[in-house]
């Protein structure tokens, strides 16, 4: 689908950002962009884009398990953590190949086969697009949540995020509490678990059950698990056996995909907008179909959700 933007612009020094805001009226009418990967568009942009190309990465502090790393918000995610693969960082393997940029990561605390980013998370900086100084925010002033942080909220349309620095572990910990890593790494015949093994186990299950964006349009998940009271899963349990749920706190989360799935929209195609044929969450746009008409489709599915299950999904893909 194709929308532009009345005007664009890439930042790649702090100074770059620093002159644009300057002019006191583009904070006005702007748009942030990163990879763009979690993102349905469905107008265009009167105003300008602004892409967020600040680049490099550092070690910054080491101690005697940790070692504290600073990438450009820029970065692509999945380059970043390849290069902490590549030099025996722990903590982001399970993160593997996610779409994106590193600065969208704390956006929405990305998260992925039982890892958050806000594990890793040491702290961000940011830019304020109105005020023109550079901010720093430890991860409880991010306040992170399921595939949420305060940009998001409060201080939406606010901050500029130049910078993310992660606490990574030179002693790694693994986490295959996800089954399906286990049962890829076994297929593998993988004998001794590393961080390297983990992320090629978290590549072989992503990339057979997701669509890859640069093939085939769209933005991962569609829709968040929804949360739901211990009350409403035991009457779900009880009409639906099979439902796939896990304990979260009190409350439930409940598999969407799965719901999605039961509710027959697994692989239908309206013209070039449909629900994906391995991972129900995820809504694809085969070429042509416009925002408006993945949004439509979105809509359906979340209205039938809620006719068989009485659950109200919440999309998750930012739409513009
Ligand atoms: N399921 C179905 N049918 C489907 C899809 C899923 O029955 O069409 C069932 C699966 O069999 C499984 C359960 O639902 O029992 C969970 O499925 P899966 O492991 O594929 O994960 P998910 O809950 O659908 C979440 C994240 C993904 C993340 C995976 C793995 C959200 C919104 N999505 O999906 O994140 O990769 O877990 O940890 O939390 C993203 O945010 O864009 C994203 C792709």
């Amino acid at each position: 689908m194709n929308v532009s933007a009345r005007w664009f612009v890439a930042i790649q020094t702090l100074d770059e950002l620093r002159e644009l805001y300057s002019d006191k009226k583009i904070s006005d009418n702007n748009f942030i962009l990163g990879g763009g990967s979690n993102i349905l568009f469905t107008k265009n942009v009167d105003g300008l884009v602004i892409r967020n190309e600040l680049k490099g990465i550092e070690v910054v502090k080491e101690d005697a398990d940790f070692i504290y790393v600073k990438s450009g918000a820029g970065e692509m995610w999945h380059q970043f953590v390849l290069d902490c693969i590549q030099n025996n960082r722990g903590g982001v393997e399970n993160l593997s190949l996610i779409p994106g940029s590193v600065g969208a990561g704390p956006m929405q605390n990305i998260g992925a086969y039982g890892v958050e980013l806000k594990d890793v998370f040491y702290e961000l900086e940011a830019f304020h697009m109105h005020e023109n100084y550079i901010s720093k925010f430890s991860a409880e002033d991010c306040k992170f949540g399921y595939r949420e942080s305060v940009f998001k909220h409060e201080l939406k349309n606010q901050f500029f995020i130049t910078s993310v620095t992660f606490r990574l572990s030179k002693n790694p910990t693994f986490n295959t509490t996800y089954g399906v890593i286990e049962t890829e790494m076994k297929a593998m015949g993988v004998k001794d678990i590393s961080i390297a093994t983990i992320s090629q186990a978290v590549i072989n299950i992503r990339s057979s059950k997701l669509p890859d964006p640069k093939v085939i349009g769209n933005a991962g998940s569609f829709f968040k698990n929804p949360v739901v009271s211990a009350e409403k899963h035991a009457q779900l349990k009880k009409d639906f056996p099979e439902i796939v749920s896990y304990a979260s706190g009190i409350d439930f989360k409940l598999a969407a995909g799965w719901m999605i799935e039961k509710c027959d929209w697994k692989g239908k195609r309206f013209g070039d907008a449909g629900v994906h044929k391995n991972q129900a969450l995820v809504l694809v746009n085969y070429g042509n179909a416009n925002g408006q008409e993945i949004f439509d489709l979105s809509t359906k599915v979340l209205e039938s959700v809620m006719e068989k299950f009485g659950v109200l999904l919440e999309r998750e893909v930012n739409i513009y």
